[in-house]
C-alpha cells in the first residue's frame, strides 16, 4: 500500500532515500515526504503528487544529515493533502515517524492524546504514532527504545512503521504487524524498507522481520529484538537475487509495456521452477479432500483459469474464492488444503484467507512472486514463479506465469491421478514450451492491430468482454486490465450468460470483444460464434480475436484481429496477451498514468 524507506548512512542519506521512495512508488503515489536528522533537528520535507513533483517542490536533496526515513503514500484514513502525507510529527518535531497499514484504535488514541496535550495537524490514524511514542519517550526518562516499545504495545491494527528521534541520534527504530518490513545491511550505510525495491540498488544483503520484532538500525550495525522480552533475537540474512537492471524500463516508454513483452522469458522461468517444487503443489490438492484456490483481483481471474485447466486434466473441481469473501463463505478443515495465488506475497485479503485455512488446520500452498514475502514464509508449499520484479501497477507478466504454473500443476495432478501418462505430461511440457514462441509472435507481429484499434476505438466509454469455457475468466481478466489503465467502463462475462439479461445494454455505445476458442474446440467455438451473432443481430460493434486458420468465423465480426494458430491448451494466454495490448494502448491514447493508475496501488495491505 504505502511505501516506507529508512537509511542509517557514514554519508549525507536524502539522494539515495529519494531514490528509494521513488522505486517503492508503485506502493502508493499520492504523495510524498522525507525526514532527515540533524543534530538537535528533523527536517521534514513532505507534499501532495509524485515523488518527481515532490522533490521539484520541496527539493529532498537539499536535505542534509545521516539518518533519515520516508514515505509514498496510497490515502487510507484522510485525503490527498500535504498535511496527511508522511512523515508525521510530535508537537515539537523530536521524532518522526512513517507508517503502513491501519491503526484500527486510532480514534481512542487520538482523544487520549489530544486530552493530553498532542495537537493534531493530519487526519490520519498514522500521527497518532508520532505522539505516543513522544509521550512514552518522555515519560521513560527520554529512553528512545523503551518508549518505542511501550507505544507499539498500545497500537492495535496492521502497521509497519519506522522512527527517528533527536533523542537517539543516527538511529531508526522500526517494527511490523501484518505488514512487511525488511532490513538491507550495506557496507558504509543500513536500510529499512517495505520490500526489497526500497534498496535493491544499494545492497543485496536483507534481514525479514517478523511480528512480535523490532530493530535498531545504525550505520555499522542493527539489532533485531523480540517486543516482549528485549532479547536480541539470530537472524538469517537473505542474498536477494533479483537483478536491478531487470527492474528498469530498458527503454520502453512504460513499464507495463516493457513487462508485457518480458513475458516470453517469464514464460522460460515459470518452466524452469523445479518439477518437485510443482509435484508438491499437485500432491496436496491430490490428498485434500477438497482444495481451494485462492487470489483476488488479478489472481481470483487467474485461478479462475486454473480452475478450468485441473478439471481438464486433473479430473478435479477445485472451488475457487475471491480471498476477500474466503473466510466469510469457506468452509475448511484439516482434510482441505488452500492454495493462493499472489503477485505480492503480502496481500491483506489474500493473507487474511491463509489465515482462515490455516485455523481449519488445513494445508496451503502459495504461488507467488516476491521472495521474502510473508506468503512464501507462511505456506506449507511455497512456489517462487521467478517472473523478476514488476514495477507497474498492473499486473502483466506475474498474472501470465501464474497461468503457466497453474497448467503445470494440473498436468502434475493428472499424473498422479492416474489420468495421464508420464510421456503424456511430457508431451504437455513440450507443448508448454512453444508458448514462449507464440507470446513473442504476438508481441512483434501482431501488437500493431491493437495499437490501429486503440486508436480508432479510443472515444468508446464502454466495452464488453465475452468469452465461454477457459475464455470466460481470461474476459474477466482482460475487462479488468481496461478498466484499471483506462478508467473505461469494461465488463467481462461469460458468452452464454449474455441473453440473460445484459444483452439489453447492448447498442451503439457499447462495443464488445468475442475471445473466440481455437477452431479445434467445436462446442465451445459455435456456442461462442452464436454469442457474437446475438450481438450483431441487435446492431452491436463486435471486435473478434480469432486464431490463424479459423476460417468458419469469416464476415461475422464488425472487425477482427487474428492472433497466432495456437493449441486449444495455449489459446488462452495468448488472449490474455491481447487484453494487456489493447488496455495499453488504450490508456496510452487517452494519455492515462499507465505505470499509476488514479487510486490503485501494487500492494494492497489493507482490508
Ligand atoms: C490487477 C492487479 C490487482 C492485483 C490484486 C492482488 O492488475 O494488479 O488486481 O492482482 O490486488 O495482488 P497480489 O497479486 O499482489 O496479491
Amino acid at each position: 500500500m504505502c511505501g516506507i524507506a529508512g537509511m542509517a548512512a557514514s554519508a549525507n542519506v536524502s539522494q539515495k532515500l529519494l531514490r528509494s521512495i521513488a522505486a517503492l512508488e508503485y506502493r502508493g503515489y499520492d504523495s510524498c515526504g522525507m525526514a532527515v536528522q540533524r543534530n538537535s533537528t528533523i527536517d521534514i520535507r513532505k507534499n501532495v503528487g509524485t515523488v518527481e513533483t515532490v522533490n521539484s517542490l520541496e527539493r529532498f536533496t537539499d536535505m542534509k544529515g545521516l539518518v533519515g526515513i520516508a514515505h509514498t503514500r496510497w490515502a487510507t484514513h484522510g485525503g490527498v493533502t500535504q498535511a496527511n502525507a508522511h512523515p508525521h510529527a510530535d508537537n515539537e518535531s523530536r521524532l518522526a515517524v512513517v507508517h503502513n497499514g491501519i491503526i484500527s484504535n486510532y480514534k481512542e488514541l487520538r482523544e487520549k492524546l489530544s486530552r493530553e496535550g498532542a495537537v493534531f495537524r493530519s487526519e490520519t490514524d498514522s500521527e497518532v504514532i508520532a505522539h505516543l511514542v513522544a509521550q512514552k519517550i518522555a515519560r521513560n526518562g527520554r529512553d528512545v527504545e523503551e518508549g518505542f516499545v511501550e507505544a507499539i504495545d498500545e497500537l492495535e491494527g496492521t502497521f509497519a512503521l519506522a522512527v527517528i528521534s533527536v533523542d537517539a541520534p543516527g538511529r531508526i527504530l522500526c517494527v511490523k504487524r501484518e505488514s512487511p518490513l525488511i532490513i538491507g545491511l550495506g557496507d558504509d550505510a543500513n536500510y529499512v524498507g517495505s520490500d526489497f525495491s526500497a534498496f535493491f540498488e544499494y545492497t543485496r544483503r536483507a534481514i525479514i522481520m517478523e511480528d512480535g520484532e523490532y530493530a535498531l538500525i545504525t550505520p555499522e550495525s542493527y539489532a533485531v529484538k523480540s517486543l516482549l522480552t528485549r532479547e536480541r533475537v539470530d537472524k538469517e540474512v537473505t542474498e536477494i537475487e533479483w537483478d536491478a537492471e531487470k527492474a528498469r524500463r530498458g527503454g520502453y516508454p512504460h513499464f507495463m509495456l516493457k513487462e508485457i513483452y518480458d513475458q516470453p522469458i517469464t514464460v522460460q522461468a515459470a518452466l524452469q521452477i523445479p518439477r518437485e517444487d510443482i509435484q508438491a503443489l499437485a500432491g496436496m490438492i491430490h490428498e485434500s479432500r477438497q482444495c481451494y484456490l485462492g487470489g483476488v483481483g488479478t489472481t481470483y481471474y487467474i485461478a479462475s483459469m486454473g480452475q478450468y485447466f485441473f478439471s481438464r486434466l486433473g479430473g478435479r473441481y477445485l472451488p475457487v474464492v475471491s480471498t476477500d469473501e474466503f473466510a466469510h463463505i469457506a468452509e475448511v478443515g484439516p482434510e482441505d488444503g488452500f492454495c493462493a495465488i499472489s503477485q505480492s506475497g503480502e496481500t491483506y485479503d489474500t493473507l487474511s484467507a491463509l489465515r482462515h485455512a490455516k485455523s481449519g488446520g488445513a494445508r496451503t500452498a502459495g504461488i507467488v512472486n516476491v521472495m521474502g514475502s510473508t506468503l512464501v514464509r507462511s505456506v506449507d508449499v511455497p512456489i517462487l514463479q521467478g517472473a523478476g520484479p514488476e514495477k507497474c501497477v498492473i499486473s502483466t507478466k506475474t498474472a501470465l506465469s501464474q497461468a503457466v504454473v497453474l497448467l503445470l500443476a494440473s498436468m502434475e495432478l493428472g499424473l498422479l491421478a492416474g489420468r495421464l501418462s508420464e510421456a503424456e505430461v511430457e508431451a504437455l511440457r513440450e507443448e508448454v514450451a512453444t508458448l514462449s514462441d507464440l507470446v513473442l509472435d504476438t508481441l512483434n507481429e501482431r501488437s500493431g492491430y491493437f495499437h490501429t484499434a486503440a486508436h480508432a476505438h479510443q472515444h468508446m466509454k464502454n466495452w464488453l468482454y465475452l468469452g465461454r469455457g477457459i475464455y470466460y475468466p481470461a474476459a474477466l481478466e482482460c475487462a479488468l486490465k481496461m478498466k484499471e489503465v483506462t478508467y473505461l467502463h469494461a465488463e467481462g462475462m461469460s458468452a452464454g450468460f449474455l441473453k440473460h439479461g445484459t444483452i439489453s445494454l447492448i447498442d451503439e455505445n457499447m462495443y464488445t470483444i468475442v475471445l473466440m476458442p481455437t477452431p479445434e474446440e467445436a462446442e465451445l467455438h459455435a456456442l461462442t460464434r452464436s454469442s457474437a451473432e446475438e450481438v450483431r443481430a441487435r446492431g452491436g460493434f463486435v471486435l473478434g480475436y480469432r486464431f490463424e486458420g479459423d476460417e468458419v468465423v469469416e464476415g461475422l465480426f464488425s472487425e477482427e484481429i487474428v492472433l497466432p494458430r495456437v493449441s486449444p491448451l495455449l489459446a488462452p494466454f495468448l488472449h490474455l496477451v491481447s487484453g494487456q495490448l489493447l488496455a495499453y494502448f488504450l490508456a496510452v491514447a487517452l494519455k492515462r498514468d499507465v505505470d499509476r493508475p488514479r487510486a490503485l496501488a501494487k500492494s494492497v495491505t489493507v482490508a
